[in-house]
């Protein structure tokens, strides 16, 4: 692998796929390996960098501008990027790869169905949904797109967290610009 050459791992999928869990994983393991890696976590910028905004359209666009644009900066200054956002809608994930550079931006969906994603419902934020409470919700009363042609596409609730680490780090150790 070379080590000069970092890049955007940008994990898309529904609220509760395992996206944060799976980021975390793939981070701490190549931080073992001597890479440096951090995790951008939706839920973490939008409790500060992006707490002014909200979940309409517009809110998530920019929520994922942002995120892009501080992607792009670590990657300038050599850090590698596990970036962990729902980002449904497919022109904003394109607006993204934009930003931080075609060429370093690896789009992984990680691809747990929403029946398994609200059978879990570990925040309880799909019961909510279903409810009423909680409007605009993935999967629920927004949509979410699938991307077309990700670089990967990886169900680590089915295949299992190791594994699905393990396959993602090989990936990368073969293909990562
Ligand atoms: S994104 O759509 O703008 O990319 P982001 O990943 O930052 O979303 O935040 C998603 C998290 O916000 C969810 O995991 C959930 O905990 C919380 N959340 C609160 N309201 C909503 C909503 N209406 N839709 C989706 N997620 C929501």
């Amino acid at each position: 692998m070379r080590t000069d050459s970092p890049f955007t791992l940008w994990l898309t999928g529904l609220s509760g796929a395992g996206k944060t869990t799976l980021g975390q994983a793939v981070s701490l393991a190549l931080n073992d390996s001597g890479r440096r890696c951090v995790v951008l976590d939706g839920d973490v910028l939008r409790r500060g960098l992006n707490r002014d905004l909200g979940f309409c359209e517009q809110g998530r666009s920019e929520n994922i501008r942002r995120t892009a644009e501080v992607a792009r900066l670590m990657n300038d200054a050599g850090v590698i990027v596990v970036a962990a956002l729902i980002s449904p809608l497919r022109a904003d994930r394109a607006h993204a790869s934009t930003i931080v550079g075609a060429q370093r931006f690896l789009e992984v969906h990680v691809s747990t169905p929403l029946e398994v994603c609200e059978a879990a419902d570990v925040k309880g934020l799909y019961r909510r949904a279903r409810q009423g409470d909680l409007p605009l919700f993935t999967g629920v009363s927004a949509p979410y797109e699938v991307p077309e042609a990700p670089w990967l596409s990886i169900d680590p609730l089915r295949m299992g967290l190791e594994p699905t680490v393990r396959e993602l780090l090989a990936l990368i150790v073969s293909t990562a610009p």
